[in-house]
């Protein structure tokens, strides 16, 4: 059966991949090129320098890496750690918990601590632990910025602050892969080490590219650190950077003009107009699933995710019937519950380039996808709350005024 013979669009809304705009995907149908002609550094130098913009970062170095976001954890561990060294880690979805596994598969020493899906960070395990640890054993502490499964938002800065009371100097790698280009992400400010994403999330690109920024703290820790790494080795990167040739191995000459397309689109809206309109279309989601008369998976406001929303549905209906029947029925992508939310939580994922209209449509499918199942949900509901806010909170398209 083919996926694209349904009339219509695929209105995809899964938390990634995400929409490729037209001007990305225009300008990823190009044919290759000599990537050593005189040309492509001046491309790539410029390229390397914007990137860092969507970390908010001044003294950041960037890698711009054939991988996904999972081949980022791995990047930013195995340049900054050695084999044994000791990592804090904490589990509240998916996303930390399969990091966490690999840190372990790579030989770290991992303390993962559990803590609840739906949940963030247990702060007062993160102060006590660092505390504890008077012969700064712990080398790093690593946190998924967004958990992707549960739609949660890390407050970093708080993070930030607790490693700094504890005067403690592991490093702090971060997971912004379903946040960086789309929520706000301070990397100097909240002095990230090493900070990662991927291309097909907020950033709109195929899958295929991962995007790390590392600090000049993290670069240090690089020279000393023994951890096995071949492909990885950023010092491949920073070599070609002194050469000005940029790119160790052959680079994904289409990613990387698509890359540039994606980061005008959003320059060109304003980074600080980006992370607004997520806020904007999370916040009608949320409306939305409270006027459905259902729960999100996160309870704390403060840990609201704007480019996910988990939604929990009632003990007698199974999740993923919901995300099948929207998928089967209506041409609609959202995300399933993954392991330990699986049959209990479907995910709208509002991330990237994403209007208000295109996501009014989504919660029309929703609700329809949730009749369908049983739930008696009253048609028109989340769609009219979710409308009422947007319509009062969406501005003028700036080009338009
Ligand atoms: C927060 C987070 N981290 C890491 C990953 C893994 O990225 P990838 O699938 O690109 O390897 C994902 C994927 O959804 C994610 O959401």
């Amino acid at each position: 059966m083919d996926y694209f013979m349904a009339p219509g669009r695929n209105h995809l809304f899964v938390p990634g991949p995400s929409n490729i705009p037209q001007k990305v995907m225009q300008a990823l149908n190009r044919g290759n090129e000599d990537h050593r002609s005189p040309a492509f550094p001046v491309f790539s130098r410029q390229l390397l320098a914007d990137v860092t913009r969507i970390f908010s970062t001044q003294s950041g170095t960037p890698f711009i890496i054939p991988t996904t976001g999972t081949g980022g954890w791995e990047c930013a561990a195995v340049n900054t750690l050695s084999t044994g060294d000791r990592v804090l880690t904490f589990v509240f979805g998916q996303f930390s918990h399969l990091w966490s596994q690999q840190l372990q598969k790579l030989h770290f020493d991992v303390d993962a601590v559990q803590c609840q899906w739906g949940g963030g960070v247990d702060l007062g395990v993160l102060d006590s632990k660092l505390r504890a640890d008077e012969e700064h054993r712990i080398k790093a502490v690593c946190v998924v910025h967004n958990e992707t499964s549960t739609g949660i938002n890390i407050n970093l800065g708080v993070v930030r602050a607790i490693l700094d009371l504890n005067q403690h100097p592991a490093l702090l790698l971060v997971d912004g892969v379903s946040s960086i280009g789309a929520l706000a992400f301070r990397m100097d400010e909240w002095k990230v080490d090493v900070a990662l994403t991927g291309s097909q999330k907020s950033l709109g690109l195929p899958t295929g590219l991962g995007i790390l920024c590392a600090s000049p703290k993290a670069l240090e820790a690089s020279k000393s650190a023994r951890s096995p790494r071949g492909f990885f080795d950023w010092s491949a990167y920073l070599k070609s950077y002194e050469l000005g040739s940029y790119w160790p191995y052959t680079p994904s000459i289409q990613l990387l003009y698509g890359l540039r397309a994606a980061l005008d689109l959003l320059f060109e809206e304003g980074l600080e107009n980006v992370i607004k309109r997520h806020h904007r279309l999370a916040h009608a989601t949320r409306l939305a699933v409270k006027a459905w008369g259902l729960e999100l998976c996160v309870k704390d406001p403060e840990l609201y995710s704007d480019t996910v929303t988990a939604v929990v549905v009632p003990s007698y209906l199974n999740s993923t019937d919901v995300v099948r029947v929207a998928w089967r029925k209506y041409n609609l992508s959202i995300g399933i519950g993954l392991n330990k939310v699986a049959g209990k939580v479907f995910r709208i994922g509002h991330l990237g380039f994403l209007n208000e209209l295109q996501l009014i449509s989504a919660l029309a499918g929703v609700e329809m996808a949730l009749k369908d199942v049983g739930f008696p949900v009253k048609l028109g509901s989340g769609v009219a709350a979710a409308q009422a806010y947007l319509q009062e909170s969406t501005p003028l398209i700036p080009s338009r005024l």
